[in-house]
């Protein structure tokens, strides 16, 4: 019912105020704001466009014409390993070409699909499908602002506008929305460069921003990693 005009509810009465099992209606401010859902373009690009059926088939690189680097390869070797189907190794492989050239470019994806002996075909059905890989240039440092429903509840939506509005036309600024990542509890949180922070006032914005900038840690004294756990281990 999120944007809809709700009924006033019943409020449960502290038992100190209240006759026994007694409730009592108290009016609840209405919701004033409307919740964008989607609206954002957080869902996974691509997803609808069909195929270019008018392409010929892809062919597996030629290793004689795909020059890679020794780094790369070495790491998307040190993948395929790992599994005893070497196909299990497509996204670990396109985030370590991701890593190397920036986004899972057409050469990025070559290169991985001559490694691993695959179509380039293969592999960017893997890149488009998961949102994390890259499959358009972005800026370096990533932004990745929750709205899904806790967040938005919470502003996510003012954030995220804030944000893009502070970062304008940076393109080292990679700023996007993103359905849940599991930190409802700092809601409205942010990913920034994988570190998880929250919540984040409007306020927070200009200074999250300018140490991003600086490469110096988001807002330290909201990271969620260094918050006090029962785990003693888990602040280290
Ligand atoms: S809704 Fe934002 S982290 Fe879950």
């Amino acid at each position: 019912m999120i944007g809809r005009k709700k009924k006033q509810q019943a409020v449960q009465v502290p038992a100190a105020e209240r006759g026994q099992n007694a409730v009592r209606d108290v009016p609840r401010p209405e919701p004033q704001r409307t919740v964008t859902r989607f609206g954002h373009g957080s869902r996974v690009p691509g997803w609808d466009d069909a195929a270019d059926l008018t392409k010929d088939p892809a062919e597996i690189p030629d290793p004689a014409t795909t020059p890679v680097d020794a780094a790369l390869r070495a790491e998307i070797e040190a993948h395929m390993a790992k599994y005893p189907d070497f196909r299990s190794a497509a996204i670990p492989a396109l985030a370590a070409a991701q890593r190397h050239h920036g986004w899972c470019s057409p050469e990025a994806i070559e290169q991985a699909a001559c490694i691993m002996r695959l179509t380039p075909g293969y592999l960017s059905a893997v890149a488009t499908f998961y949102d994390m890989l890259e499959t358009q240039p972005v800026g370096k440092h990533r932004v990745y602002i929750c709205t899904n429903i806790s967040c938005s509840l919470c502003g996510a939506d003012e954030l995220m506008a804030r944000m893009l509005q502070e970062v304008g036309d940076d393109p080292d600024f990679n700023v996007r929305s993103f359905e849940c990542l599991g930190a409802c509890d700092i809601a409205p949180m942010a990913s920034v460069n994988d570190i998880y922070v929250g919540p984040v006032s409007l306020e927070d914005v200009p200074v999250l921003v300018e140490q991003i900038r600086a490469g110096t840690p988001p807002l330290p004294g909201k990271q969620l990693h260094l918050r006090r756990c029962v785990d003693p281990g888990a602040a280290s």
